[in-house]
């Protein structure tokens, strides 16, 4: 495929989402066709289940009913947009993706690391990103910038969110060739550079 595929990652309140939104502007002001979505959403099927996921209280869902939404609704994003995104040669820049499935139902959720990693890169016929932009923040610092009400996820202990940091970690160190961790407790202006500097540098050299 012609494309390039790039993923934001990172715990609550690591301020990914805002990066990744920029970068896409950056980007197509510096005249590359970007394709912007997010995990998950960006279909009608993945915004209904973001709701039932994210916005509801009385909805009870194992971790393994949850993986399984999630990836769900990350196969229709991948066959409804990315696929063909990158099929046209464009750029493509997802928030969220296959790793939050393993830092959040694997590493938080405590469900099997390898199996999940299997079932979730073969539902999605092995499309992974290039470039993993991983967002680091400590528990407290990422907590402290979100707002209320929080969701499901945000809902969830301090010590499920500490495990899903680690395991963000854990993914990052075991794949060095794709990630790359920036210290999201960094001002947003330095990191938009970081970020751009990076990019730049593996779009001309891909
Ligand atoms: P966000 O994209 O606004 O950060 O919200 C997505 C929430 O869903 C966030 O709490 C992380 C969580 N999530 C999972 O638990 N597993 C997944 O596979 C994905 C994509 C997100």
């Amino acid at each position: 495929m012609g494309g390039f595929f790039i993923t934001f990652e990172g715990p609550e309140g690591s301020g990914k989402s805002s990066q990744a939104k920029w970068l896409a502007q950056a980007l197509r002001r510096r005249g590359h066709q970007v394709v912007f979505v997010r995990d998950p959403g960006s279909t009608v099927l993945g915004q209904r289940l973001r709701r039932v996921l994210l916005h509801t209280r009385r909805v009870r869902i194992s971790p393994l009913a949850e993986a399984l939404l999630f990836i769900a609704g990350r196969i229709q994003l991948v066959e409804e947009h990315v696929r063909p995104a990158l099929r046209r040669g464009c750029v493509v820049i997802c928030d969220r993706f296959h790793d939050s499935t393993m830092a959040y139902q694997g590493y938080g959720g405590g469900l099997d690391i390898a199996w999940l990693n299997q079932l979730g890169r073969r539902a999605i016929g092995g499309v992974m990103p290039r470039l993993t932009i991983l967002l680091d923040v400590p528990t407290r610092v990422g907590f402290s910038r979100i707002r209320s009400p929080r969701d499901r996820m945000e809902q969830k202990a301090r010590a499920f969110h500490h495990a899903v940091r680690q395991g963000f970690l854990k993914l990052a160190r075991r794949e060095p060739k794709r990630f790359i961790v920036l210290d999201a407790t960094e001002p947003k202006s330095v990191l938009q550079q970081q970020v751009l500097t990076l990019v730049l540098r593996k779009l001309t050299h891909h």
